[in-house]
């Protein structure tokens, strides 16, 4: 196979994996440069995705065009009133959080438009109030932070993969609605987004990530390992939704199988909450009902 030549050197091969997917036993193997057709014929509608094409290039093209330049607006504004806006980003591993922050701040000036995406933490971070190494990232006046993956690993990747005590997870589902409500009173416009994807769509772009050279770079052992814990992570999301949806810091969940359609709903849902000047809400448009709510509900 040609394509096989694009191995990227870095990653070790893995045995196959096997799963149990739609009540049938599959066999993946990521070393395998040909996806197999029940992947690449279920990534768009697994997990009930509401449609069965991606959108059109062109519309999102133009449509992301129209949200960006209201974006702009909204940045100047931050910038004039000094109000302060914070996104997170939580979802399975190839959710799509960094794409859609990219086009978030594609336009944006990156001097006030900060990403944040910490590792793992140190031993001093380790050592610290569990929130203390994200409160430093906090946006000042005029900023617009995002940040990829947040204290939320708290709730997913740390109880799945055995990184937290189970005492430890507990009490950050307690405490955290407290640590939120602070920052609401403050008077930071909160944002937290959990992008849903099925789970054909997780092997199709773990298998993407796998054989392009240019998305190896995010392509991690813990991503391997995740693999069969699709079930662990799916029960830890519903508890971390379930205890620390609010009225004042709700989840906002996205279907985002189709990350065209994912990444509009995303922006819209920030624009529509910033009483930026000349907000223009026909060229921000209606939120798509079928891809965007708040909530347990939400995730069926
Ligand atoms: P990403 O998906 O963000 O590119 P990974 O899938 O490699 O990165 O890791 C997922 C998350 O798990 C990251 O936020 C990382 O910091 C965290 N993580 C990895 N190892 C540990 C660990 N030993 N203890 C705590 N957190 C960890
Ligand atoms: P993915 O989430 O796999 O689509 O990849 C996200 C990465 O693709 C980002 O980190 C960017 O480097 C790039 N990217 C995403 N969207 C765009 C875009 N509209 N134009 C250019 N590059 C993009
Ligand atoms: C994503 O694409 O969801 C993140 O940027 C990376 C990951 O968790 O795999």
């Amino acid at each position: 196979m040609k394509k096989a030549k694009q191995t990227a050197e870095a990653v070790p091969a893995t045995a196959p994996i096997k799963i149990k997917i739609g009540g049938k036993e599959r066999e993946f193997d990521i070393d395998n440069p040909v996806l197999p057709d029940w992947i690449e014929d279920n990534k768009l509608t697994a997990g009930g995705y509401p449609y069965d094409k991606k959108m059109k290039s062109e519309d999102y093209e133009k449509e992301l065009e129209r949200l960006q330049i209201e974006l702009v607006k909204a940045q100047a504004w931050l910038q004039t009133t000094g109000k302060r806006v914070m996104a997170l980003f939580e979802g399975r591993d190839a959710a799509g959080k960094g794409g859609t922050i990219f086009v978030l701040r594609q336009y944006m000036n990156p001097r006030t438009a900060r990403n944040v995406a910490l590792t793992k933490p140190t031993p001093t971070e380790a050592g610290q109030w569990y929130y203390q190494r994200y409160v430093d990232h906090f946006p000042t006046s005029g900023e617009f932070v995002t940040f990829d993956r947040s204290w939320y690993n708290r709730a997913g990747v740390e109880p799945v993969m055995g990184f937290c005590t189970p005492e430890q997870h507990e009490k950050f589902l307690d405490e955290t609605p407290h640590f939120e409500r602070m920052i609401c009173n403050e008077g930071i416009h909160f944002f937290k987004f959990w992008l849903n994807i099925g789970r054909e769509t997780q092997l199709e772009r773990f298998h993407d990530r796998r054989w392009s050279p240019l998305k190896n770079w995010k392509f991690s052992p813990m991503d391997i390992a995740g693999i069969s814990k699709w079930d662990d992570y799916t029960k830890a999301r519903d508890k971390m939704i379930e205890r620390t949806h609010k009225e004042f810091s709700p989840w906002i969940i996205v279907r985002a199988n189709d990350k065209r359609r994912a990444r509009l709903a995303v922006i819209q849902r920030i624009l529509l909450s910033l009483p930026y000047d000349g907000r223009d809400l026909d060229a921000i448009g209606k939120p798509d009902k079928k891809i965007i709510g708040e909530g347990p509900g939400f995730l069926k």
